[in-house]
């Protein structure tokens, strides 16, 4: 779930071009929630006047959404903003204002020692209390050093506004909607229980709400998220304590919604409901990412999975006897603390008996306050790397296989927006992988039936089918 790319915020949004017109540059690290976080916040800040750009030098206000997941992640930052600070006194030579302002979870993880690392930072706030940014901001711009990173007792979303039709228009007919935020899992390895708190869940009917304005914007694919999504939990309109499956089958009945996703998913939450969401919804695509990071039971139980190899297989085997069509994805992590050969050879074999559709993987990374961190037997850099680059030619290969059996089917396509080509329009498969196809611009939001024709190395190629 962590890609490390950054993906920029988005274009302006027609009709703020007018505004008063003071820009926030957004700069989004990390998983997928950071992407949603940051659309909020600016969203937030355009009840202040502020328009979004995607041209850097153009900014009053600069926001870092960070990442804290690995070490190279949180590195990112700090080089970015020992550029941001070359940028902020070329400015203020010319008399113009730069706030620079640093989310996400660096800012929770490190708080005021961000701002005695990086002198030029004004602004520090943490994924817990976005919805006090506006005046957070009004006070950076009075001259403060603001850091607000304590929990807040309010509840965040009821305080950030959601998008409106013209914002989520702009976006896209695909939307992130987070349901779930926090983890109490503790994987000894990993810092999102620090960075974001405990387990809390959105509650039904505001999600309801916030699905039925993105649809209204044309939005067509949500994709739910949460740390632990599957962890999701809340009291239903019927009285019954429903999960993620009650909830997935209620958002399946706002009109015009057309598919659902969900992601990150943990293995020990896949309860009865969701996997029987699998078998009998149309509207929830048959992919599922679901981490097990290693198959070795040694160091699933030193990684506090809580869970074996031979559970996560036969977990596996009901949901794909619920969903034959499935794509799994995964992610993994070599090298743990004391990672022997032989472990990892558990973990290959382990990913053979799986088959994925698609995976992430990574080199173990010792992140500060993690339990992970004081293990002794920390693995050379050089063996990790070795293990890497095996696993990952795996993948490499399943992915490839998997994809060149999907040539020759025929699938429903969501347009979603201009491809590489003139003339052509990209779209996600049932299974996420993108798909090239020649269709018109004022197709974008239809479903369409095409033949998968063939697979590139990232993407796949269709035909439409009359
Ligand atoms: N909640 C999700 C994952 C969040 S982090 C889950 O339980 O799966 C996304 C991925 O980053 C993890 O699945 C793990 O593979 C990887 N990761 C987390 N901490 C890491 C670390 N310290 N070093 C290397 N990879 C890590
Ligand atoms: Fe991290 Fe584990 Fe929680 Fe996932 S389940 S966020 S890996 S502690
Ligand atoms: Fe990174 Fe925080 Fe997401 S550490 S992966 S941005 S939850």
């Amino acid at each position: 779930m962590t890609q490390e790319t950054a993906l920029l915020s988005k274009t302006p949004v027609p009709g703020e071009e007018h505004a008063p017109s003071r820009k926030v540059f957004v700069k989004t690290y990390g998983c997928q929630m950071n992407v949603y976080d940051s659309d909020r916040m600016s969203d937030a800040l355009s009840r202040d006047g502020y328009v979004s750009t995607d041209v850097l030098e153009e900014a009053d206000f600069v926001l870092l959404n960070t990442c804290h997941i690995r070490e190279k992640a949180a590195e990112k930052v700090y080089s970015e903003l020992g550029r941001l600070r070359e940028l902020k006194k070329e400015k203020a030579r010319e008399g113009r204002e730069m706030v620079i302002g640093v989310a996400g979870c660096v800012a929770q993880a490190e708080g005021d020692e961000i701002l005695r690392r990086a002198p030029a930072v004004d602004l520090v706030i943490g994924p817990q209390t976005y919805h006090r940014l506006p005046e957070a901001l009004k006070r950076a711009r009075d001259g403060e050093r603001v850091v607000e990173s304590d929990y807040a007792i309010e509840d965040k979303f009821e305080h950030l506004p959601a998008p409106d039709k013209a914002k989520t228009r702009a976006r896209g007919v695909t939307a992130f909607l987070t349901v779930q935020e926090g983890c109490d899992k503790f994987c000894t390895f990993c810092v999102v229980p620090y960075t974001r708190g405990s387990e809390v869940s959105r509650p039904v009917a505001q999600i309801v709400a916030e699905a039925e304005k993105l649809v209204e914007g044309g939005v067509r694919e949500i994709t739910l998220l949460g740390q632990n999504v599957n962890a999701w939990h809340g009291a239903g309109p019927d009285g019954r304590d429903w999960g993620l499956g009650d909830l997935l089958v209620r958002l399946a009945e706002i009109e015009g919604l057309k598919r659902l996703r969900y992601t990150t998913s943990h293995p020990r939450d896949m309860d009865d409901g969701l996997i029987e969401a699998h078998r009998s919804m149309t509207k929830l695509m048959p992919y599922l990412h679901l981490p097990v990071q290693s198959g070795s039971d040694r160091i699933l139980k030193a990684m506090n999975r809580r869970h074996t190899a031979a559970e996560y297989l036969t977990l596996i085997d009901r949901i794909r006897a619920a969903q034959p069509d499935l794509a799994l994805s995964g992610d993994f992590i070599v090298g743990f603390p004391g990672e022997t050969d032989e472990d990892f050879e558990d973990t290959m074999r382990l990913v053979e008996a799986v088959g994925y559709a698609q995976a992430f993987s990574f080199k173990y990374s010792s992140r500060p306050g993690t339990p992970g961190a004081e293990l002794k037997d920390q693995v050379p850099e050089d063996v990790k790397a070795k293990r890497l680059e095996r696993l990952q030619t795996l993948l490499m290969k399943q992915q490839r296989e998997f994809a060149q059996a999907c040539i020759g089917r025929e699938i429903d396509l969501l347009l979603e927006k201009p491809g590489r080509m003139p003339g052509q329009l990209v779209g996600r498969s049932p299974w996420l992988q993108p798909v090239n196809v020649d269709a018109k611009t004022s197709q974008i939001g239809d479903i369409i039936k095409v033949r998968i024709i063939k697979a590139g190395s990232n993407s796949l190629f269709a035909e439409m089918i009359a």
